[in-house]
């Protein structure tokens, strides 16, 4: 089930080895099945996301599109004129340590293999189109771009702590993965475990869901469960809240 995985893109995030992007070795049937998922998702998100995802994939619209595998060289160039970010490519188990460290540093982790034809709408863990069609181009976004950079100082400095980096799991569960976005009374999504499926994305919009105001506190008191689809979420005004709500964590 494809919620069930979703845990495992977070303690995947927490748990990678470094390697880099072979680009060279994508096949034509690699750029053939980033193009199926991207052309399928973006088409379905076009009135689902929030209007910032979309603002940032249009800002990298010129090294993040269908027609070909994204180059991680050329998005990383991208960013050094936009927020300052860069992929960090990762593959296997590292500490968690590491991944706050790399947030803090701007470094986003990602996978570099992408899935095959025949498990479009199923994945083990989380793949390339996840990681950053996903998750990357939100950190075009200033406001977005500050929260994670914070939330990675904030679980680096608290790492040893481990009942705030069990809360620290909750909000990223929340927030990053599975977050919706009010606008002007509408549910929008911006969470990287729904924006990167097609089935996470249809079953917000399609089934009888709980829907939350943000509340940072109440969020990093609340568990989640993996083993189920997602029943309930909580939706943020603004990527500015987000940030800004991270100096009320009581
Ligand atoms: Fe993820």
């Amino acid at each position: 089930m494809e919620t069930s995985n979703c845990s495992r893109r977070f303690y995947k995030h927490l748990a990678m080895k470094t390697k880099s992007q072979a680009y060279q070795k994508y096949t034509k049937q690699d750029h053939e099945v980033w193009k199926l998922l991207f052309d399928r998702q973006i088409k379905n998100l076009s009135d689902k996301a929030c209007n910032e995802y979309l603002e940032c994939m249009n800002i990298l619209k010129d090294v993040l599109h269908a027609n070909s595998i994204v180059d991680f060289k050329k998005l990383d160039n991208k960013f050094k004129t936009i927020t300052g970010w860069s992929i960090k490519v990762v593959d296997g188990l590292i500490p968690r340590d590491e991944f706050f460290e790399l947030l803090s540093q701007k470094q986003f982790p990602s996978s570099t293999w992408l899935r095959k034809k025949t498990q479009l709408d199923y994945l083990e863990e989380p793949d390339m189109f996840h990681d950053i069609f996903g998750h990357v181009p939100q950190l075009a976004n200033k406001d977005y771009s500050n929260f994670m950079k914070k939330f990675g100082e904030m679980g680096y400095k608290n790492r040893h702590d481990e009942q705030y980096v069990i809360r620290l799991q909750r909000l990223y569960w929340y927030t990053i993965e599975f977050g919706l976005l009010n606008d002007m009374g509408k549910h929008k999504i911006y969470g990287a475990g729904i924006i990167s499926s097609f089935k996470e994305t249809n079953h917000v919009f399609d089934k009888d869901i709980i829907v939350k105001p943000y509340d940072i506190n109440q969020i990093m008191d609340t568990d989640f469960i993996i083993s189920t689809i997602q029943s309930h979420y909580f939706e943020i005004e603004s990527y500015k809240q987000l940030y800004e709500s991270l100096a009320e964590i009581q």
